[in-house]
């Protein structure tokens, strides 16, 4: 006889308890996607842009096009069409992960010695401001590879925000403001630039309006023509034109050749946390990779915070030593990633590590190196499939070269800079490099920026931040924040703390220590430096893949940003 299912009354009063549970499952299955969007930006019109091109159909991809058109809009002090970026994304359908590098290239005519004078002495001047101080931009072909190969939507929707933003004008905010009054002078020295982002010649205040109806021309060109729209014709004939008219050195053929890469990330562990990060030519993820591989037996949560802070300072000291030497851009100098980040070469450096003194920077054989950094820009993101986003993106000093081409409406970078323009000579951020990053045509040059994603079995993390040199420290103390079990307002928010080789101090925001524990570190042989500004401007999301909960954090230093969860 055939058995069928059928209700018994004992089936009928398990029914309630057997939905439930049903419907445990499948809202556990349905967590494997975040409930809701999020978008964490320096700028909350550039949020919003994201959010308006999620809510038009547009994936996380589309959306991290629509931040950063809307970015190099309305904060020109910190990326921008004339500058580089890099995009990680995470795809979730087949869980690919990839680092779009849209970093800047050397011209053709550039060469090792381009800015030292006849002495043979760095002619700072021409290294940071103007036409030569200038990389090939990769922000635009960024974009357009971004949407002919993870987007859904035409450039014609994702660039619709920005286009919108640069013809009706925005509202100059704190950090525009405050930003150009160290760089308005050096921008009275180009008309063009004068023109787009002056008031008759001034600092324009808070609350004016700003349009740029140049940027919205070219944004139209990228969206109807993609990278010839850019590289090629109009936009290609005013960059080269008013670069060699203003002393500059870039040409036809270095602007149609720039290519995309799309780079392998760096992956390393820690404490059952995988790290995805950024690889050459940023020296972020290899360094933040040496550093978690240094400190990790010493299980730094459960140490004191003056004993935490040594060893991570001993860490960093190590790491960044590393990285004056060892790190370029790998298409032309074999950097050994391998090497640098695996547990046997931590051990080796963990070895002359003591918990009761300071190492001397000087007694590990090497050079000098320092940080600042008030500028660049970064944002995060996450779309209700499970694609993520980290993108930093840059035009180096604050207002990149402070140059503009006539009729281009945005400013070029002064990423040539972050080569090491003699070696051993420090950059505007006090870096020093050596022939890893020596200048070469074509190539890229150093970056520390850091776009960072940190998977965990239950919450995935989404970060970085600008910040020169200090990125990969800042990135660094937000993951081991969230490894702690604290979410993105909280990264965010963090007093910061940083070493790097040299000089040889640890430097802190002004209330990251208080007295004892500055005292305490002095004990241990460190030199204090705290500093009268923080730093850094880091925005990020969190994702808890069993709940579906979307969190989003934007740091607090600077009013403008904004994290939005929808
Ligand atoms: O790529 C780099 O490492 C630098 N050009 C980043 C500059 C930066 O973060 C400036 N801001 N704070």
């Amino acid at each position: 006889m055939k058995r069928h299912f059928a209700p018994t009354a004992k089936s009928i009063a398990w029914m309630p308890f057997l939905i439930g549970l049903l419907c445990l499952w499948s809202s556990l299955a349905s967590a494997e996607k975040p409930a809701k969007a999020a978008v964490a930006s320096a700028h909350y019109l550039a949020t919003e842009a994201g959010h308006e091109v999620l809510a038009n159909g547009g994936n996380a991809f589309d959306a991290a096009i629509a931040v950063s058109a809307a970015l190099a809009v309305v904060e020109p002090a910190s990326s921008g069409l004339g500058g580089g970026a890099f995009w990680l994304l995470h795809r979730a359908a087949d869980d690919h992960q990839v680092m779009i590098d849209g970093r800047e290239t050397a011209p053709a005519a550039a060469h090792r010695d381009m800015y030292l004078n006849e002495n043979g002495e760095v002619n700072r001047d021409l290294a940071v401001n103007g036409p030569l101080a200038a990389g090939i931009p990769g922000h635009a072909a960024g974009m357009v590879h971004l949407a002919q190969n993870y987007g859904r939507l035409p450039l014609s929707e994702s660039l619709k925000p920005a286009i919108r933003l640069a013809t009706e004008g925005f509202p100059v905010d704190e950090k525009y403001h405050s930003l150009m009054s160290f760089r308005a002078e050096t921008i009275r020295r180009w008309p063009a630039a004068t023109e787009a982002l002056l008031v008759d010649g001034e600092n324009p205040p808070v609350g004016h309006i700003i349009k740029l109806p140049d940027i919205a021309n070219t944004l139209r060109l990228i969206a109807e023509q993609g990278f010839e729209g850019f590289y090629k014709g109009e936009t290609a004939d005013k960059l080269v034109k008013g670069v060699q008219e203003a002393g500059g050195i870039w040409t036809h053929a270095d602007l149609a050749g720039y290519t995309i890469k799309e780079r392998e990330p760096i992956r390393t562990s820690y404490q059952g946390y995988e790290l995805v990060t950024a690889p050459p030519p940023s020296s972020g993820g290899v360094a933040i990779a040496e550093i978690l591989n240094i400190v990790e037996p010493y299980k730094i949560s459960d140490l004191d915070p003056v004993k935490r802070i040594h060893v991570l300072a001993e860490a960093m000291r190590r790491a960044y030593r590393d990285r004056s030497i060892y790190l370029g851009d790998p298409d032309f100098f074999d950097v050994p990633v391998r090497l640098l980040t695996s547990r046997d070469y931590a051990a080796g450096l963990r070895a002359s590590i003591r918990l009761d003194r300071a190492t001397d920077s000087n007694s590990l054989a090497g050079f000098e190196d320092s940080p600042k950094g008030t500028d660049t820009t970064h944002f995060s993101l996450i779309d209700t499939d499970g694609n993520m986003v980290a993108a930093t993106l840059t035009v180096n000093l604050p207002y990149g070269a402070a140059f503009m081409a006539p009729g281009t409406g945005f400013l070029l970078n002064n990423e040539m800079d972050d080569f090491s323009a003699k070696a051993g000579a420090p950059n505007a951020y006090g870096l020093l490099g050596y022939s890893a990053n020596a200048i070469e045509p074509h190539k890229r040059m150093l970056s520390s920026m850091t776009p960072t994603f940190v998977l965990g079995e239950e919450k995935v993390a989404v970060l970085g931040t600008p910040g020169g040199s200090r990125i990969i420290t800042m990135v660094l103390l937000g993951l081991l924040d969230f490894i702690d079990g604290n979410g993105p307002v909280s990264w965010v928010s963090l007093p910061r703390i940083h070493h790097q080789y040299q000089p040889d101090q640890i430097s802190a925001e002004p209330d990251a220590l208080t007295a004892d524990q500055i005292a305490a570190l002095e004990a241990l042989g460190h030199t204090v430096n705290v500093r009268e500004r923080t730093w850094g401007n880091m925005h990020g999301v969190m994702w808890n893949r069993q709940t579906g909960e979307v969190e989003g954090g934007s740091d607090p230093r600077w009013p403008s940003g904004r994290a939005i969860v929808k």
